[in-house]
């Protein structure tokens, strides 16, 4: 019997059923009608347009969104709106009235407590919360503070510099050139920093913009299936619904995309690649009402067999991943090979070791967790289109939008707000595409903010399987490395060939190899398309090369640290 729900049943927002709430907020009182499903996070940034607290996991997990209610820190996401009810609240907005930074805020912002910012409102109000009962707090009693609040990209320990510099002691470090002891140039703040520790920064889904519609994500809780039939009619007749799309009502045939190779629909057709592929899009007037019409599409489809490792990508008659024909004249097409590369240097064979290794090391997927969901707004015409993406290439973007809708450059306008981190995750176009194309059909700009799991469907790193064959004289020099790296890179092609191709041209790290053999593949898998992460597919083979370095010495009895300085390239 083939399946026939998509995955997001969520229960039914409280059409009409309205609460009255009457609250402090930063020391103003408030009176509102609310749904009451309505979460104080939601309440605080769509009613009353306070958008310091972030929204990010929605599970209290992050810490994105922490105000105070009563001087509690607490998380936004977890609590409703209705309850509330005659507390007094604080959130980010509230701590600089009459534009003076407080205590924390200054500190933070004086040791560089501060990076993309996402995580910051969150942050300095746990500090708050915690300097207003302990202004001299010991370390351990901030770090228990701060526990709840995850930070991607800062680095902890700065902020942990602020709160001692708010306690009053002299943290600040100035910039000292170690030679001569002199302070070098002048203190300078970040820029932006204001606005990251006031909450004033806008990220994208911050923005608002006039008669801008809302859009859902629908998937299948399947690695990959046939559709044979999308019924959107029970989707249609919930209020507040504004169209639902299936990617059949959007004009055919579907041009697809990619910074290496055009392999990407912006929405699956009649099959779908990878878990978590959209196969329609929901808008609405509000998140609420997408988001509930989405679970109601009912799509008739088969689960198909995946291939989800290495091994099974390569094995013998495995299932393809991608239509041949995407391919034409590349010999490698009938296969899930998407590129092979292979080079090196001297002859791995020529050496006379004292010491063999060999290994193989398997390297996991990962996603690159920005604190900022992926977000995206487009408002798209017939001649011209308006792009809001944290992209991290805006003017790649830009080309590959016009290319893709036969528009001039001219034409495509991509404004690119600070990412709430992005770590390569954010690089190439993902959902833009598809946000154009619905944009166009209804006549108003289309927002689409991912959720964290969507976020997590969405991208990752290349996973990869690394075998290694080392040889090394008995005094520890590296003699040889025959590498064979195999890179897990997804449903599409993305950047995955090129961060195949870049890591291992670093294969053997920074070490004088005088014999070297490097054959890689980027391999294509019924998985999430992966893409760039820090490093650009070198951690994946240098972890395995540096793990090779490691046994070599344990067996050699040479001190791992020593050996790699013997080797080290001068
Ligand atoms: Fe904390 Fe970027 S500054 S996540």
């Amino acid at each position: 019997m083939p399946d026939t729900f998509n995955t997001h049943q969520i229960p039914e927002p409280s059409f009409g059923k309205m609460k009255t709430v009457e609250v402090s907020v930063n020391g103003e009182r408030v009176t509102r009608s609310v749904a009451a499903h309505t979460s104080l996070l939601d309440f605080l940034r769509d009613e009353l347009g306070l958008k310091g607290a972030k929204e990010c996991c929605s599970v209290g997990e992050c810490g994105a969104c922490t105000i105070m209610v009563d001087g509690e820190p607490v998380n936004s996401c977890l609590m409703l709106a209705v309850e509330g009810q005659g507390k007094t609240i604080e959130t980010i907005e509230g701590q600089s009235a009459g534009g003076q930074l407080s205590t924390v805020q200054h500190s933070f912002l004086k040791c560089g407590g501060v990076q993309c910012g996402f995580c910051i409102p969150g942050m300095v109000m746990s500090a708050e919360a915690l300097h207003r009962k302990s202004p001299c707090a010991q370390d351990s009693e901030v770090r228990e503070a701060l526990s709840g609040n995850l930070c991607r990209c800062g680095g902890y320990n700065r902020m942990f510099d602020a709160m001692r510099d708010a306690a009053g002691e002299d943290v600040h470090m100035k910039t000292v050139d170690p030679v001569k002891g002199r302070t070098v140039g002048q203190d300078i703040s970040r820029a932006g920093g204001v606005e990251r520790v006031t909450g004033s920064q806008e990220f994208i889904g911050d923005l608002v913009l006039p008669d801008m519609a809302h859009a859902k994500l629908v998937t299948l809780d399947v690695g990959r299936a046939r559709l044979n039939k999308i019924d959107v009619s029970r989707a249609r007749a919930v209020p507040g619904e504004i169209d639902v799309v299936p990617g059949a009502d959007l004009p055919q045939p579907l041009p697809r995309f990619g910074p290496i190779l055009k392999d990407r629909p912006p929405i699956a057709m009649g099959e779908t690649a990878y878990h978590g592929e959209a196969v329609a899009i929901v808008l609405a007037e509000c998140k609420d009402i997408a988001a509930y019409a989405a679970g109601l599409v009912e799509v008739d489809h088969d689960p198909l067999p995946v291939v989800t490792s290495i091994e099974s990508a390569l094995a013998e008659g495995a299932p393809l991943v991608q239509d041949p024909s995407l391919r034409p004249g590349d010999p490698l097409s009938g296969t899930n090979v998407l590129k092979e590369l292979e080079f090196g240097w001297g002859d791995v064979e020529a050496p006379e070791p004292d010491l063999i290794v060999e290994n193989t090391y398997t390297f996991p997927m990962v996603t690159q967790f920005a604190i900022e969901p992926h977000g995206f707004i487009v408002s798209a015409s017939e001649e011209k289109m308006t792009i809001w993406s944290p992209v991290q290439h805006p003017f790649l973007l830009q080309s590959i939008m016009a290319e893709l809708f036969d528009l001039p450059l001219t034409s495509v306008h991509v404004l690119a707000p600070d990412p709430g981190g992005g770590f390569g995750g954010k690089q190439m176009p993902k959902y833009e595409p598809l946000l154009a194309l619905v944009s166009r059909r209804i006549g108003r700009p289309v927002r689409l903010v991912l959720t964290l799991e969507e976020t997590f469907q969405s991208v990752r790193r290349a996973g990869a399987r690394v075998s290694v064959r080392s040889g090394f004289s008995k005094d520890g020099d590296i003699l040889f490395h025959d590498i064979q790296s195999d890179y897990l890179i997804g449903a599409y092609a993305d950047v995955g060939t090129r961060v195949t191709t870049k890591g291992n041209y670093l294969g053997v790290g920074p070490y004088r190899v005088p014999n070297a053999r490097i054959r890689a593949r980027a391999v294509l898998s019924h998985t999430t398309p992966s893409c760039a992460f820090r490093g650009y597919g070198t951690p994946q083979v240098n972890w395995a090369v540096e793990s090779q370095e490691n046994e070599a010495a344990r067996q050699l009895g040479i001190d791992g640290h020593e050996k790699r300085k013997r080797n080290v390239a001068d």
